[in-house]
């Protein structure tokens, strides 16, 4: 497997541009919130959302202007904000392999940490200069958001429904990443088509991305953060979702899940079960068919553009979304 820092090599020069840029918008005098600051500064991801979004802007212009790198920095702020508040949501006590700020502080001031970081990535955007930028950045917070409550309201409904879960990936993940390519083709001075076509390509890998993430919640492993968790929350992912509509005539095991489900009574044991069910009846390898469809997808628009480093390793970044263990 390719990894993350072969990915980025095309782009290696710009990031030390970017950590002090990401540094410099969180500036602040509370003392509490210098804390918060160097934490996510100390414990930064996997940058994926910046990777694609600059080599992206790689493969319409071959040097990259400063702003594609400030705007990448604002849609990263944007995605560590929903991270602090999705933590507070799910009252998980590890990210990154780290305490949350919530663990650290306490949910009050964690909700404020991720508005002072939401906050100063729509500023940000106005120091840009570009009023394309602040339309992306400031539409992309309300998806967003919007995709977080729509899947409360699934999961309080057990809806199992392959589209609207696909719907609810697409606001709450997917549309980030086409945002990301948004930003890289604007900055960059590219055209319609590559707007379309980029932000495609990247809508199809964050509707990847977040499968795989969910299928990471089917088994016990370290991943930085907790597994487990979607469905004590009642969250259904693809996997046990696909299980659980695809039978026309429901076996009895599918039909006790469905019962736990609907009733909202189940504990430890029967997540269990509801885990293994979905193991073992296909749901995960199902889960894998779909993100290849999508990754083929993404790819195909790839090739639209010339061979260069860029497209190599946006290539690569395609297959890394799947493969990768964090
Ligand atoms: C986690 O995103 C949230 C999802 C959309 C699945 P990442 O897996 O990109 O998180 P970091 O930034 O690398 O920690
Ligand atoms: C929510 O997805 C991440 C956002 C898009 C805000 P998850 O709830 O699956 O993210 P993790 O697994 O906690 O990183
Ligand atoms: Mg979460
Ligand atoms: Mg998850």
């Amino acid at each position: 497997m390719t990894t993350l820092d072969q990915i980025k090599a095309p782009v290696a020069e710009y990031v030390d541009s970017f950590h002090q840029q990401y540094e410099q918008v969180l500036l602040s005098k509370s003392e509490w919130l210098q804390q918060a600051v160097e934490h996510l500064r100390s414990s930064t991801g996997k940058m994926v959302r910046p990777i694609m979004t600059t080599l992206m802007a790689g493969l319409v212009r071959e040097s990259l202007p400063a702003k594609t790198i400030s705007a990448a920095v604002l849609l990263e702020l944007i995605h560590t904000a929903t991270l602090i508040h999705d933590d507070v949501i799910d009252e998980a006590s590890t990210r990154r392999g780290r305490p949350t700020l919530n663990a650290l502080f306490d949910n009050r001031i964690a909700v404020l940490m991720g508005d002072f970081v939401l906050a100063s990535a729509l500023i940000g955007a106005i120091g840009i200069g570009d009023l394309r930028v602040v339309a992306i950045v400031s539409a992309i917070g309300r998806e967003l958001t919007e995709g977080e409550i729509r899947q409360f309201e699934t999961a309080e409904h057990a809806v199992l429904d392959e589209r609207i879960y696909m719907e609810v990936i697409r606001q709450k993940t997917a549309a980030l990443f086409r945002s990301c390519a948004e930003i890289a083709v604007v900055t960059t001075d590219g055209s319609d088509e590559d707007l379309e076509r980029l932000g495609e390509c990247a809508e199809l890998l964050g509707l990847a991305f977040q499968i795989r993430d969910d299928v990471f919640d089917y088994y016990p492993q370290d991943i930085g953060k907790p597994t487990g968790n979607d469905l004590r929350e009642g969250k259904v992912t693809l996997p046990l979702l696909y299980v659980l509509t695809r039978e026309t005539e429901p076996s009895a095991e599918v039909r006790q899940c469905l019962e736990w489900l609907h009733s909202r009574s189940y504990g430890p044991r029967e997540i269990e079960q509801m885990i293994a069910l979905a193991q073992e009846r296909g749901g995960i390898d199902y889960a894998y068919q779909r993100m290849h469809e999508l990754i083929d997808r993404a790819k195909e628009l790839l090739l639209h553009y010339p061979d260069t480093p860029y497209r190599r390793a946006l290539m690569s970044l395609s297959d890394y979304i799947l493969e990768r263990k964090v």
